[in-house]
């Protein structure tokens, strides 16, 4: 795997230089690399689940509107904004919603023309989630494809406020709107053969031009947890965020938000949930083994292959300060790990 420079937030010359500087400066390191230009082709050479730290991008460049959610359903007025449930609190000030809905990380909305993986609500226009069912498979009493809008009225919403850490060391803290993972789990009955839950994103080559121009990712991703991970209360099911439903750019219609945990395991646009008995595999894992390991918890004390955990830094700009171990949710999962 080569391993490509690309500067971060962190490792900035002047924190002065303006966003268009910045913008410029990452230009041209592409360039330098090949990555842009005439007719370039994308090629698997920066492999990593978070690369390119979310900074650069001015507000002014914002494309036309197309990432406004078109998953709707009778009656979701009644589920956002949805009550906060103040028991989870945060240690630093909520990022602003604008840079938490045009910095995401979404590979599948990575365009041949624009390697800046951050811009993925630049392309999210074709993405179509109006119609939205989830299929539960596996060893579970209630098996086969339900929507969204159903679950959602079964599991009702809450608002939480939760930090949020990519193995990457940039981190934000956001409000999310959805419902316990836990809850939707039991919900579903697993049977005891049930030990750990495979997550699925949609895919398509139609929609996500990420998917139909990079085809040495493994499509579609996927991820993982134990059961006993699963039922913590902490990991939610997120439908929203802000208080209304989510851009399409950050998982739309619903994603998976376990915070104690590095961003990639936050698996986005869920279309499928089966309930397995052997640990299944995952994305970044099969890509990489060595550096996105199964379990992958914010730790500070140990480092990423490539790069030191001990620290990290909020979007868009904020000065380095020290990880927190479990991202700071420790209190609930720590046990989990004894
Ligand atoms: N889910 C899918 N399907 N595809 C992705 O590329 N990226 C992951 C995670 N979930 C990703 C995904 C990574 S690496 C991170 S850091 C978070 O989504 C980013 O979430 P955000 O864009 O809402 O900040």
């Amino acid at each position: 795997m080569a391993n490509i420079h690309i500067p971060k937030p962190w490792e900035r010359i002047s924190p002065k230089a303006t966003e268009e500087k910045i913008y410029q400066d990452r230009r041209q390191i592409l360039k330098q690399l090949g990555l842009i230009g005439a007719g370039s082709l994308l090629l698997p050479t920066t492999l990593s689940a978070c690369m390119n730290p979310k900074d650069g991008q001015s507000s002014q460049m914002a494309a036309p509107d197309q990432q406004a959610p078109d998953f709707h359903f009778e009656g979701e007025e009644n589920f956002y904004p949805a009550k906060r449930n103040e028991r989870y609190t945060l240690d630093r000030p909520l990022t602003e919603e604008y840079t938490a809905t045009h910095y995401n990380n979404f590979y599948e909305f990575i365009s041949p023309k624009d390697r800046n993986i951050y811009n993925a609500y630049k392309y999210v226009g074709k993405f179509d989630t109006s119609d939205w069912q989830i299929e539960i498979a596996g060893h579970v009493e209630k098996k086969g494809k339900m929507h969204l809008g159903d679950i959602i009225k079964e599991m009702g919403t809450e608002e939480r406020t939760y930090r949020f850490r990519c193995v990457e060391r940039w981190s934000m803290a956001v409000p999310w709107t959805g419902f316990s993972l836990a809850k939707f789990i039991q919900y579903l009955q697993p049977t005891d053969k049930a030990k750990y839950i495979k997550f699925t994103s949609f895919a398509s080559a139609k929609q996500m031009p990420g998917v139909a121009n990079q085809d040495w990712y493994p499509w579609p991703y996927y991820e993982g947890l134990r059961m006993d991970e699963a039922m913590n209360e902490v990991a939610l099911l997120a439908t929203g965020i802000y208080g209304k439903p989510l851009p399409k750019q950050n998982g739309a219609p619903v994603r998976l938000v376990v915070p104690w945990k590095y961003g990639y395991k936050n698996i986005k646009s869920i279309v499928k949930m089966e309930f397995v008995s052997k640990q299944p595999q995952t994305f970044w894992n099969t890509i990489a083994p060595s550096e996105y390991p199964f379990v992958s918890n914010v730790n500070p004390a140990k480092p990423h292959p490539r790069w030191s955990q001990a620290q990290e830094r909020m979007i868009p700009d904020g000065e380095p300060r020290p990880t927190l171990p479990f991202n700071g949710y420790g209190e609930f999962v720590a046990s989990l790990y004894k």
